[in-house]
């Protein structure tokens, strides 16, 4: 196909806005260096200023619609954390554990599933598992129900544990609770655009680590892992909780790529 040279710049453009897979730093010189000019038409020309206008403003991931994550394509907006590659490196090592403990016909549970990205891709890569994802916000869930539109999983609303209690046993708990104190300063730009409820937690963060072990127990299958994100200065205070609530558990703990402690798993003995 031939394309007219005054319709180059609108091409452009729209490939741009769709593969901007670089930092929010990168997208901010690419906006002010683009010239938008009179070769669009006034419509597109109104669409794709609309789409640049919000990137200067919010995370392209928002603008976008839509995040990558552990190779699948998922749905996000303002009422979901962008999953971050640590949570898929959270996927990546409950799998292998999952592969070296456990069989494939398994119960699995993921609380604050946000956009769903845990879960949904868990189910996507052990499809004999019998998968539970579940959120507060209903918002959040709305979101997670389009992305698991084509599986079959089970989407619960509920506070943490309590949908659970006493109904439901899981071989795999997972989560990745909001966990920045209150007092931790955070980049801007994900202070003013992501949910609040999916990123601070009270007890110097700690607060959800602990509410969900807790009450872990009633929920748990003889053979079980739990998986745990974590910030970067957690890891004593979430293994502290762990011994208080749960014995007789092998306790492992993982560094992300850049070899910070982002991970803790819990395994049955
Ligand atoms: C850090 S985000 C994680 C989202 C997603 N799992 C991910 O990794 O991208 C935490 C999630 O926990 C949810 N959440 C906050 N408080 C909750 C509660 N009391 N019970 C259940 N979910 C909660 C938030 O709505 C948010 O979606």
């Amino acid at each position: 196909m031939k394309i007219k040279k005054e319709n180059y710049k609108k091409i452009d453009l729209f490939s741009c806005i769709k593969t901007l897979n670089i930092s929010d730093k990168d997208s901010k010189y690419f906006i002010d260096s683009l010239e938008l000019n009179d070769s669009l038409d006034k419509k597109t020309y109104k669409k794709v200023k609309k789409k640049i206008d919000r990137l200067k403003r919010e995370p392209i991931q928002y603008v976008l619609g839509y995040i990558n994550f552990y190779g699948y394509t998922y749905k996000v907006n303002k009422h979901t954390l962008i999953p971050r590659f640590e949570t898929e490196e959270l996927v990546e090592n409950t799998l292998k554990l999952i592969k070296e403990h456990l069989n494939e016909k398994i119960k699995i549970l993921d609380i604050g599933t946000g956009s769903g990205c845990i879960g949904i891709t868990l189910k996507k890569e052990l499809p004999k598992a019998n998968v539970t994802i579940s959120d507060i916000s209903k918002k959040a869930l709305k979101v997670a129900k389009e992305n698991s539109k084509d599986i079959n999983i089970r989407i619960v609303r509920g506070n943490l544990l309590n949908p659970f209690l006493n109904k439901d046993r899981f071989n795999v708990i997972i989560s990745n609770p909001p966990y920045i104190s209150y007092s931790e300063k955070i980049d801007d730009l994900v202070y003013h655009n992501e949910p609040h409820i999916a990123l601070y937690a009270r007890k110097n963060g700690l607060y959800y680590y602990e509410k969900i072990l807790k009450d872990i127990k009633q929920i748990l299958e003889k053979d079980f892992i739990i998986a745990f994100e974590t910030g970067m200065t957690q890891k004593k205070g979430v293994i502290k909780l762990i011994n208080k609530y749960l014995s007789n558990v092998d306790i492992i703990c993982k560094k992300d790529l850049q070899k910070r402690d982002r991970m803790i798993f819990i395994k049955s003995r």
